[in-house]
């Protein structure tokens, strides 16, 4: 059974003497079974995060705490690269990464063949990566959304070695170091979603591209999330689609009412699941 996970991703908000308090508020609202929580603050403040977490009442009763996150990472080890922060860095300060959010690829030109390698350079260190996709406005109008999320996809992890990236062999109730989130562009922070059912049609057509490249298990260990402008009151569209796993969420992750609404609804979906596959929401997960 696929994990239920909500990230939140805070973009450039936040600064260390508020994120910690902010973190720790939503810690202690969200304490849902089931689902993997993720935090993803700006880098200068994951050493605040990470401290309030630890600090506070924020585990679920099954255990589960909130995990922290990073919003970029680069893909060399260390070297000349000014204002750049590497995997290794993030060593103590965060076990999951976002890589190829739309933000990035917009205004710091990232491609496919870059973003793949930022994908490597994770898997090193271990972090657990969120790898962003989807079109955008004109390709969902002109019925080429699918081609791009496949080319998308292809371009990161085409030519990789699927097997020595480790996305083979997860088992039940592990959390692979992979999560796919599929975010429309036009949706990103306009207040327009997408359609549950066009979300579930991606994903569908994600495990297909995992499948063709290659990917033992049929793509179907992996969580796949849908973003944009997710909110309390949208969140229950995606969860209603056995093939999305949870929601990265933006705009709205920086507000606790809305956390708790979403990982309310979260929790819920975790809950049904987890009495439909007859296993229990609060098995420890283990990476895969
Ligand atoms: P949004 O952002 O929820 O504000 O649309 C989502 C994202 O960019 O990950």
């Amino acid at each position: 059974m696929r994990r239920i996970i909500v990230a939140a991703n805070w973009k450039m908000n936040t600064t260390p003497a508020d994120a910690g308090s902010l973190a720790r508020t939503i810690g202690s609202r969200t304490r849902e079974p089931g689902v993997i929580r993720v935090i993803c603050p700006p880098y200068v403040c994951l050493a605040a995060v990470g401290d309030a977490l630890r600090d506070g009442d924020v585990a679920a009763t099954d255990g589960l705490g909130v995990e922290v996150g990073a919003q970029n990472v680069h893909h060399e080890p260390a070297g000349a690269y000014t204002g750049e922060v590497s995997a290794a860095m993030l060593d103590g300060l965060a076990t999951w990464v976002i890589v190829g959010h739309s933000e990035r690829r917009r205004d710091a030109g990232e491609t496919d063949e870059l973003i793949g390698r930022k994908l490597r350079a994770a898997r090193a260190a271990g972090l657990r990566t969120i790898l962003c996709v989807g079109e955008q406005l004109d390709e969902r109008e002109s019925g080429r959304a699918e081609a791009i999320v496949d080319a998308q996809l292809r371009g990161c992890l085409g030519g990789a070695d699927l097997g020595a990236l480790g996305l083979d062999g997860t088992g039940a109730g592990a959390v692979p170091w992979l999560t796919i989130a599929y975010e429309p562009v036009w949706a990103i922070g306009t207040g327009r979603t997408a359609r549950g059912a066009d979300a579930a049609a991606m994903a569908g057509a994600i495990r297909r591209t995992l499948i063709a490249l290659g990917m033992p298990g049929g793509g179907e260990d992996v969580p796949v999330l849908y973003g944009g402008s997710v909110t309390s009151a949208s969140i229950d569209e995606f969860l209603a689609e056995p093939s999305i796993d949870g929601a990265l969420v933006g705009g709205a992750s920086l507000k606790p009412d809305e956390m708790a609404g979403i990982v309310a609804r979260a929790g819920m979906t975790a809950a049904a699941r987890a009495g439909l596959d007859g296993t229990l929401a609060g098995d420890a997960p283990a990476m895969g």
